[in-house]
């Protein structure tokens, strides 16, 4: 059987029962889960709140799993240092929600954080080529952002091909993240369509089996 995985699986805390975060981290890190997928958002760029840097400072000492920080807020060039500081190892910013990206990028690359640039499904891959050389990771989203549990929109599948694509063309290596209604079903489809990164909040924590899910997910398990 293979071991090496075809994926990268990231839970995404959202969908977790915040009263009990700590252990949702710990029963994380008991799956072959890689990373940590931390939503936040600010009521502004989207229409819900989540959580701060706070709440990801305090979990951080419970996980040496990659720290993935999605910020679904306005202007997160103002908050950059604080999600830096409290433990992320990704900082994923909005192009919608930022005038200059190129200035926000290089702010996380300051910080010594790997910079990546997320689309809502309206977004097109083309409002992010001339920034692609100098990012790490693209984070598409397959929902319009601000719930879990949503469902998957098939267009996205689109801009999955088109990224690898340029990605392959320009010899570049960013990731390419999905995020929002991925599940057992598409997530196979999603990886075989260049998707590095498999973002998943609801099906995760939904599950029965966690550590089968991912396994499979990852190719590790034929079921
Ligand atoms: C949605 C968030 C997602 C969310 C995904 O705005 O960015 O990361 O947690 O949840 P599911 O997997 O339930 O769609
Ligand atoms: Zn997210």
């Amino acid at each position: 059987m293979n071991t090496e995985p075809r994926c990268i699986v990231a839970p995404s805390m959202l969908s977790a029962d915040f009263s009990k975060a700590g252990e949702a981290v710990t029963m994380i890190g008991r799956t072959d889960a890689q990373w940590i997928h931390l939503d936040v958002m600010d009521g502004m760029f989207v229409p819900n709140i989540s959580f701060g840097s706070k709440f990801i400072a305090d979990i951080r000492p419970l996980s040496d799993l990659v720290f993935d920080t999605h910020l679904m807020v306005a202007q997160p060039e103002r908050y950059i240092k604080a999600f830096a500081e409290a433990g992320s190892d990704y900082i994923t910013v909005h192009a919608e929600a930022c005038l200059h990206l190129n200035r926000t990028v290089s702010m996380i690359h300051e910080e010594g954080k790997k910079a990546g640039v997320s689309l809502v499904p309206s977004t097109p891959v083309s409002s992010i080529e001339l920034i692609l050389d100098d990012i790490d990771l693209v984070l598409i989203m397959s929902v319009n952002p601000g719930f879990g549990g949503q469902k998957f929109i098939p267009s996205t599948m689109e801009k999955i091909h088109q990224l690898d694509r340029l990605r392959k063309e320009r010899g570049l290596d960013f990731k390419i993240s999905i995020d929002g209604g991925v599940n057992e079903s598409n997530g196979g489809l999603l990886v075989d369509a260049g998707v590095d990164i498999l973002v998943m909040g609801s099906a995760f924590f939904g599950s029965e089996d966690r550590e089968g899910l991912v396994k499979k997910l990852q190719g590790r398990t034929s079921g």
